[in-house]
């Protein structure tokens, strides 16, 4: 079930917050949404933090260039594979955490994590603009500075993945081990 769909369904959703602050019992439905919803996340984080990984062992390996073309495989697969996630999360993971966590609870940290997806976006598209034009051989910065942009976007990340676990994946799994 989509994010979307369970947020327009209202009374569909048995958990979060009461009117009186409390916090309601989750229902089978929405226990098994919100499961579905914490997967999709860490998928997507494994995702994301396996391509850091490969982001920080090529900023290692400045100036020398790995010699499979993993490089290039990177820098042309990085921003889609933001987008890609990010829209997933927007889409579909992020509504059902807010449900499940309550709308007002969540709204500044959904804010952040979703504006901090358009930066990362724009941010990688400039690492990899640059990656692509080092492997072109049209090196217009020298290696510290493509070094410190690849650093710069695999801690953002990072720190970003860190932020959804402890802000939300965090509070959600407690939830459901609330009943
Ligand atoms: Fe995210």
């Amino acid at each position: 079930m989509r994010g979307g769909e369970r947020l327009q369904s209202g009374s569909a959703w048995e958990g979060g917050s009461r009117p009186d602050g409390g916090i309601s019992k989750i229902g089978d439905a929405c226990r098994s949404c919100l499961e579905q919803a914490i997967r999709k996340f860490e998928t997507n984080h494994g995702r994301i933090l396996t391509a850091c990984e490969e982001l920080e062992g090529l900023a290692d390996g400045l100036p020398a260039l790995p010699t499979n073309g993993s490089h290039l495989r990177l820098a042309r697969r990085m921003g889609a594979l933001l987008r890609d996630v990010h829209a997933e999360e927007e889409r579909e993971i992020l509504p059902v955490f807010a449900s499940a966590l309550g709308e007002e609870a969540v709204r500044d940290s959904v804010a952040t994590l979703t504006e901090e997806h358009r930066t990362d976006e724009a941010f990688a598209d400039e690492v990899c603009e640059v990656l692509m034009e080092w492997i072109a051989g049209e090196r217009h910065h020298d290696a510290a500075t493509l070094g410190y942009m690849l650093r710069g976007l695999f801690d953002n990340l990072r720190r970003h993945t860190a932020r959804e676990r402890d802000q939300l994946i965090g509070p959600a799994c407690r939830r459901l081990a609330s009943g």
